[in-house]
């Protein structure tokens, strides 16, 4: 992998922050575009713009084929044969949401229960306790070790006959904690569930196998993966997706109105009211193939490489507690941390100076971080692009918030209160 090659497709790595070279840590938030990718949005615009689905015209026609073919690498790229049982939605956040809706609602019922994780971000939870409450069904959650992990014994103990979903994320957000997911899926799916994964931190590094897995749901975000903002994916077995209602009622997932009544569009239109986001759904096709052509694999050796020394610099400085496992094999390239005595966003302020964007807080997490007594913590999160350069804006920015904040000799303490 050429890094110095792939740090030249992302313009913005050239910027100064503060007077300092850019080092973009914040990637489990959002990633950086290749410059492919910010064309392609270009291009878009200022040769194809039309709607979708609407015309016969050669514009419309040009922006229908250029997105139908995004669903298809799509679903390639999750080994889904099928194009159609992917849907595009607004983001992750709005793929759970549509399930929740129009596959909860109609197949859940009083007394029936939900069973996600302790570790899970606010968009698998949220969307979660409003069906359980509408329906009167029990929402129970696997408790997370302190280590940050899930013990599958605990996830067995918590599935029963009334068990309808498993819902989980692959990867947590929060810590970097990857997850077992063949086997709790296996788990989920033994125990008569049907099983979501919430994969927004897992597809950007990780491949997807939707036949391996054996999940009915999987939810992730374009924006994490190099693709532009607005384009989130879900993919549903097919048989599901056909038996659900629809999710927001509108133009395009009809297939006939009257005064009276209405009848649905074939899937994944059903599922796709209203103008949708074209542009951005063409223009994430060149971000798969920005992933495609580097690799996963050669990606993922990168990116933990980074973070395993990025771990190695922090615990170096004795005032630093490094939270999430401490097996590598169950770490990503998530990096959480805290400073003793330091809250999260004076970390955070403190990094900005030397040019160093990390993200800082509860993550979306607030229970999770309950769990751990820790009102947040500061998270350097790496991607293909980053290379030794970022890791040394880190040691220097972490020495410089010691100095400023002066020397703490005791370990990190939970920080309370960090938003
Ligand atoms: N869910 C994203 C994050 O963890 C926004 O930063």
């Amino acid at each position: 992998m050429n890094v110095a090659k792939i740090r030249e497709d992302f313009p913005i790595l050239k910027r100064l922050v503060r007077g300092k070279p850019l080092a973009y840590l914040d990637n489990a938030a959002t990633s950086q575009k290749p410059r492919q990718v910010i064309a392609a949005l270009v291009d878009f615009y200022e040769n194809h713009n039309a709607n979708v689905h609407r015309g016969v015209h050669t514009l419309s026609e040009e922006s229908t084929a250029m997105v139908e073919a995004v669903r298809a690498k799509t679903a390639a790229f999750l080994k889904a044969p099928k194009p159609e049982t992917i849907i595009f939605t607004r983001n992750a956040t709005e793929s759970i949401n549509l399930v929740a809706h129009a596959w909860g609602r109609k197949f859940l019922k009083a007394g029936d229960e939900i069973v996600a994780t302790e570790m899970e971000h606010h968009s698998n939870i949220v969307p979660w306790q409003l069906l359980a409450e509408e329906k009167g069904a029990a929402l129970r959650f696997v408790p997370v070790e302190l280590d940050g992990t899930l013990d599958l014994d605990k996830v067995k103990a918590a599935m029963t006959p009334k068990t309808k979903l498993f819902t989980f994320t692959a990867l947590s957000n929060a810590l970097g904690t990857v997850n077992p997911v063949p086997e709790m899926i296996r788990i989920g799916k033994s125990a008569g569930a049907a099983v979501l994964v919430d994969a927004c931190q897992w597809a950007p590094h990780r491949p997807i196998d939707v036949g391996a897995w054996g999940a009915d749901f999987i939810v992730f975000s374009a924006h994490k993966m190099l693709g532009p903002t607005g384009i989130g994916v879900l993919w549903g077995r097919e048989e599901l997706l056909e038996d659900m209602n629809p999710f927001l009622g509108g133009g395009d997932m009809i297939q006939h109105v009257t005064l009276e009544k209405s009848t649905w569009n074939a899937i994944p239109y059903k599922f796709e009211a209203g103008t949708p986001n074209f542009a951005d759904a063409a223009a994430f096709g060149p971000a798969l193939d920005y992933l495609n052509a580097v690799g996963l694999g050669a990606m993922r050796e990168h990116e933990e490489a980074l973070a395993a020394k990025a771990v190695a610099i922090l615990e170096a400085e004795s005032s630093v507690r490094v939270l999430g496992p401490k097996d590598p094999a169950k770490r990503s390239g998530v990096v959480s941390f805290n400073l003793a005595g330091l809250h999260p966003h004076d970390v955070g302020t403190a990094f900005d100076l030397e040019g160093v964007a990390v993200r800082v807080g509860h993550h979306c997490c607030q229970p999770l971080m309950h769990k751990l007594q820790c009102g947040g913590t500061a998270r350097a999160s790496f991607y293909l692009y980053n290379d030794e350069s970022d890791l040394e804006a880190l040691a220097r920015a972490l020495q410089r918030t010691v100095e400023f904040f002066g020397a703490r000799s005791s370990k990190a303490r939970p920080q309370a209160g960090a938003r």
